[in-house]
């Protein structure tokens, strides 16, 4: 499909559901999971009309969970002891954040060079196209998984910190955009939005893939859906 196709389809699609969870529910929250990921959360946040709290989106943990299995497999140990951070759009645009990955408390930088971390940067944020290619199809298990640890986060309140696609209103510089940050996810929704220090580098990044998704929430938005 083009762009615009993905886009005019699947917008349809996610107001559409997004109306009906509205009747069937008075205080609803939304966790977006259709693609373009970042402009389909905007699509549902606009036409829910619910704070930002309530309607965001899943990408950070499947794209985190792509990177910490790359830098596993890299550097033979269980994905399980590696934490890691990872923010921006679900694409190509995407920004892992070796200076807050560990493993085992232990910074990524002190054990893999830097021309490897680089490469499984690289390889993270093509991470869906190569399943995609794999597959024949998008993924679903490691999507639905990360979804569902978003659900569990909610309904057990258990306070998870995970990277989820959401409204930023100031938080980073950004305003009026649809990126994935640190959230802290428990029973009334996000709870609290964590403004990390990035350096200089990284904040470029991340307002770089700002960019990029804005010009895709234009696009949607010129279609009058
Ligand atoms: C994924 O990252 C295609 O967005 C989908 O698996």
């Amino acid at each position: 499909m083009s762009r615009d196709d993905l886009i005019s389809t699947n917008a349809k699609i996610v107001n559409s559901v997004t109306r009906s969870i509205l009747e069937h529910s008075k205080s609803p929250i939304i966790i977006v999971v259709s693609n373009p990921l970042d402009v389909m959360t905007y699509a549902a946040f606009k036409t829910a009309g619910l704070p930002a709290t309530k309607v965001f989106g899943m990408a950070g943990i499947l794209d985190t969970a792509r990177y910490r299995a790359f830098l596993a497999e890299a550097l033979q140990v269980s994905p399980k002891d590696i934490q890691a951070v990872l923010m921006g759009g679900h694409g190509d645009t995407m920004v892992p954040l070796p200076r807050y990955t560990t493993v085992a408390g232990i910074p990524v930088t002190e054990l893999i060079d830097e021309a490897r971390l680089s490469a499984i940067v690289e390889r993270t944020k093509s991470g869906g196209g190569e399943l995609v290619n794999l597959m024949g199809t998008s993924a679903w298990y490691a999507p639905g998984a990360a979804a569902a640890q978003m659900v569990e986060a909610i309904v057990k309140d258990e306070n998870r910190i995970f990277p989820c696609c959401v409204n930023l209103s100031g938080q980073y510089g950004l305003h009026d955009t649809f990126v994935g940050i640190p959230v802290k996810l428990g029973k009334a929704g996000i709870t609290e939005m964590i403004e990390l220090k990035l350096n200089a580098d990284e904040m470029k990044l991340l307002h770089d893939s700002s960019v990029a998704v804005k010009s895709v929430m234009d696009v949607y938005d010129g279609m009058g859906l």
